[in-house]
């Protein structure tokens, strides 16, 4: 498929689909609920009863439209579907909000991605006399489904035939979900480089753009494949076929969490209750990686030993967070396998043409599975023919199907749009991955294996500890929530550490954070320093390699000296750091190249604490979506 072009606009909606025997407005409205977290801007809804198709829509959150539905409730129906839109191809209006329809009204249209041939498409409609009601590119899809619909021989599958036939006309990347007045016991939709899932209960379907949109009512699932149509019908169940109608089996997966797993469960805010569960992600994640014989085992390896052996070099390929726990991996990968390697984010990688061959292996992390950048780098890196090993969080999504190997995380649902368990577990993901490696190609026996094992299964108390004692961090929290700029400063694995704690204080506080190498300092950050900027410094262990602990100590003093509140994160019993620390957080002691588990925690709590005091939604940052899923 060709790729959005670069700078294109798109959508990372929410879609939720149902037919069934309940109440669709509710299964509908409650989907929508769940996906919130996604981020969005408008939201809307359709349901078919008594042959007719009724929609409901506004702009802003989900609250405006519950208020539409109160005041003109839609008609009672088993059947609806419903999406939350993240603007982009034209404005977050109530106009352009969807469902859209066709112009008779026969066949409503969600969608997420960005048909990138509308313009066209939409001048041909126009051309046959097509009126539009938005600016969206969406709507193109709704009215050459109606003529689909209408040329399509008369049958059992009508709509899922006049799906095929749309899709086949259209470029980019794009979720479409369908209904059609004429069919009350069917909704099809079509997938193309965007998530969608489909969910199987008693009697029952639903379609989702991710799990948390049907969980409450089954864990029992269908992956759908690149190119493919799905048909759900109340009596016919779940039907998929590529575009070209050809049949295909779907997979199926049971997924492993429960409905409880995507609610606050007692916390003001997700990012709470998803940095209290780290402990237990970890473990989770920890958990039966260990073969019989104590070799370490990977979810999916399609890679033979010697393959393994041949890798001469590796790249770590993300975005955001997920680039951080990269440029950790890179410290411990290198350490142990001595493989070089290096860390890029994902969407510089693939257009500056790295020198990638069969004996390259891209590791691409990603929580969600759908980062648009990150399958793109993947894609262009198994053009060049190289290994990939994906690191995942979400079962059955796009990345992890299209790799060669992966390793799965599992830090359950990741609903608060700033990632804390999910890199904590991709850290620990990526330290299996090191020691996998390590082993296949015999680069350390198995007592030095076993002894970092041992270590890595010492993480989840260390967390724990840390957890423990993070008061001290919502009281320095609050104390800094009127700070215009606030510094991080790390070295060695501490390094990328600083760059996360800066990027969650960014994203979540909306606060000027940057992350230095703390050596680098000197030459030239250290000039912003005023009185009363506030420094974090991450310390490094003092039995950590060379004299970095002593150097890390010395720039803690230089910065001082020129005014800097000095807040440090240094490991219990290191007491050369108490006489320049303004705050002092403690952390265990834990092995240097697995120390950013630990000295990340109490980054993630103080930019939460800073964020609430600051009364913003720490769930769902301005702007920010929780699956970036273009470009
Ligand atoms: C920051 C954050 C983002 C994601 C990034 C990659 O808190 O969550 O930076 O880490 O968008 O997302 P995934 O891991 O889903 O590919």
């Amino acid at each position: 498929m060709r790729a959005p072009p670069p700078g294109t606009l798109g959508e990372m909606c929410g879609i939720v689909g149902y037919v069934g025997h309940q109440d669709a407005r509710e299964v509908v409205l409650e989907g929508l609920r769940r996906l919130e977290y996604r981020g969005y801007d408008s939201a809307g809804m359709a349901v078919v009863a008594d042959g007719a198709l009724t929609t409901a829509k506004k702009a802003g959150k989900l609250a405006n439209l519950e208020k539409v539905l109160a005041d003109r409730p839609l008609p009672a129906a088993t059947i609806g579907l419903g999406h939350t839109r993240w603007a982009t191809h034209g404005g977050p209006t109530d106009r352009n909000a969807h469902p859209h329809l066709s112009a008779d009204g026969s066949v409503a249209v969600i969608h997420n991605g960005i048909i990138e041939n509308f313009a066209a498409l939409r001048a041909e409609c126009e051309h046959d006399g097509v009126e539009f009601a938005s600016d969206t590119d969406t709507e193109v899809a709704a009215h050459l489904l109606a003529a689909a619909y209408a040329a399509a021989p008369e049958g059992e599958s009508r709509l899922a035939d006049a799906m095929r036939t749309v899709c086949r006309r259209l470029e980019g990347a794009f979720t479409l979900v369908a209904s059609s007045a004429a069919e009350p016991d069917t909704l099809v939709a079509a997938r193309r480089s965007s998530p969608l899932v489909v969910g199987v209960g008693d009697g029952e379907y639903f379609l989702g753009s991710d799990v948390a949109a049907f969980i409450a009512h089954t864990r029992e699932a269908r992956e759908l494949g690149q190119d493919q149509v799905v048909e759900i019908n109340r009596d016919r169940g779940v039907t998929v076929t590529d575009f070209d109608g050809g049949s295909v089996e779907p997979t199926s997966y049971t997924v492993d969490w429960d409905a409880a797993a995507a609610e606050k469960g007692g916390y003001d805010w997700f990012m709470l209750k998803e940095i209290a569960e780290q402990p237990q992600a970890i473990a989770d994640t920890l958990l039966g990686r260990l073969g019989p014989q104590g070799e370490l085992a990977l979810d999916e390896v399609r890679l033979s030993d010697q393959e393994l052996r041949d890798i001469d070099k590796i790249f770590v390929v993300a975005c955001g967070t997920a680039y951080h726990a990269g440029l950790i991996a890179k410290y411990a990968l290198e350490h142990w396998t001595r493989i070089p390697v290096e860390v890029e984010v994902a969407s510089e990688f693939r257009y500056r043409d790295p020198v990638l061959d069969r004996s390259t292996l891209v590791v691409v992390i990603s929580q969600s599975g759908e980062t648009m950048d990150s399958l793109m780098a993947l894609r262009h890196a198994k053009d060049q023919r190289a290994r990939v090993l994906a690191i995942c969080n979400a079962n059955g999504s796009t990345i992890p199907r299209e790799s060669d190997a992966v390793l799965y995380t599992h830090a359950g649902p990741e609903i608060a749009v700033a990632s804390t368990k999910g890199f904590l577990t991709q850290l620990v993901a990526c330290y299996l991955v090191g020691l996998f490696l390590a082993q296949v190609r015999g680069m350390k026996f198995e007592d030095e294996i076993a002894s970092i094992v041992a270590d890595l299964r010492r993480l989840p108390e260390a967390v724990a500890e840390v957890l423990a004692r993070m008061d001290s961090v919502r009281e320095l929290g609050r104390s800094l929530a009127d700070a215009n700029t606030i510094l991080f400063l790390g070295r060695h694995v501490g390094f990328p550490v600083a760059l996360e704690g800066a990027l969650k204080l960014k994203e979540l506080a909306y606060i000027h954070a940057e992350g230095f190498a703390a050596g680098e300092l000197k030459h030239g950050p250290i000039a912003v320093i005023e009185e009363g900027t506030p420094v974090v410094v991450i310390v490094p262990s003092p039995r950590s390699r060379g004299s970095v602990h002593g150097k890390v100590v010395s720039n803690i003093q230089e910065v001082r000296a020129r005014g800097a509140r000095t807040i440090v994160i240094a490991e219990e019993g290191d007491e050369d750091v108490v006489p320049y620390a303004d705050h002092l957080i403690r952390v265990p002691r834990t092995p240097t190249l697995l120390a950013p588990v630990v000295t990340t925690v109490p980054l993630q709590v103080l930019a939460c604490e800073i964020a609430a005091t600051r009364g913003l939604d720490v769930d769902q940052p301005r702007n920010l979506a929780k699956s970036v899923t273009v470009e």
